[in-house]
């Protein structure tokens, strides 16, 4: 079955600040949208990457993708849920990866995991234990959740395209939802958690800017050619 990982970079990246946004600025000699795409495209189970970009970022995404095969950019929209779906629908049936640009470095270990996982799930998505105590929190500490069995819920996250479409679809949820897990978890999916990856930490501020830079420069994160 055909595998399209569908890599959503239409976001203006706020949090982390700058005069471009994070996706298409550069970490170790590489956009982290490129190093995206590397870690995705020369996995042997990917038959094509494409990428969803925002509206005014043409020329930026051009800068940042150099020319890598990914096929016409997508034009997403105003949330990541609406760059997602402008996305599926121009990607070819068969299994999706979304992926969020944001998450540089992913090793190829977890995308044969994800992949697996489809034959006995309607979907798969990476996770990570959470070590830390957790607690609800104002201005002073509230109470301790108990962490068993909680995860933090990474991307890429694989589906058949037609059920994902069909999820957003039967979406109600009061806004709208920031991974695809929920959305085909609420559509009666069953969805399974595999293992994830430290290397596949969001890019959200400007102190992991800073790890991811310590990490690459340590070789601590899976790094794909030599770009
Ligand atoms: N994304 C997208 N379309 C949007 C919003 C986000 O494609 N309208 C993408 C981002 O480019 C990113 C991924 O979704 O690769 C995860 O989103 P996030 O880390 O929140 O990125 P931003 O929305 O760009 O950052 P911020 O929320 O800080 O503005
Ligand atoms: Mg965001």
């Amino acid at each position: 079955m055909r595998v399209t990982a569908l890599i959503v970079a239409a976001g203006s990246g706020s949090r982390m600040g700058g005069d471009v946004p994070k996706q298409y600025r550069s970490i170790g000699g590489r956009s982290v949208l490129g190093h995206a795409i590397d870690a995705l495209a020369s996995h042997p189970r990917i038959d094509v990457v494409r990428v969803v970009i925002g509206p005014h970022q043409d020329s930026v995404a051009n800068d940042a993708i150099a020319g890598r095969d990914v096929g016409a950019l997508i034009t997403g929209g105003a949330t990541r849920a609406d760059s997602v779906r402008a996305g599926l629908v121009e990607v070819e049936d068969g299994i999706v990866l979304v992926h969020d640009a944001a998450r540089p470095f992913c090793p190829p270990g977890v995308i044969g995991r994800l992949i697996d996982a489809l034959e006995h799930y309607d979907g798969a998505v990476p996770v990570l234990a959470v070590a830390d105590t957790l607690a609800k929190a104002g201005e002073t500490i509230e109470g301790p959740i108990d962490r068993e069995g909680v995860v933090r819920v990474q991307t890429p996250q694989a589906f058949s395209r037609q059920g994902l479409i069909d999820a957003y679809e039967a979406w109600t949820g009061d806004c709208a939802p920031t991974d695809e897990a929920s959305v085909v978890r609420a559509a009666g999916g069953r969805v399974a958690a595999v293992e994830g990856s430290t290397s596949l930490e969001k890019l959200t501020s400007p102190a992991d800017w800073s790890r991811a830079e310590a990490m690459l420069a340590a070789n601590l994160v899976s790094r794909t050619g030599t770009g």
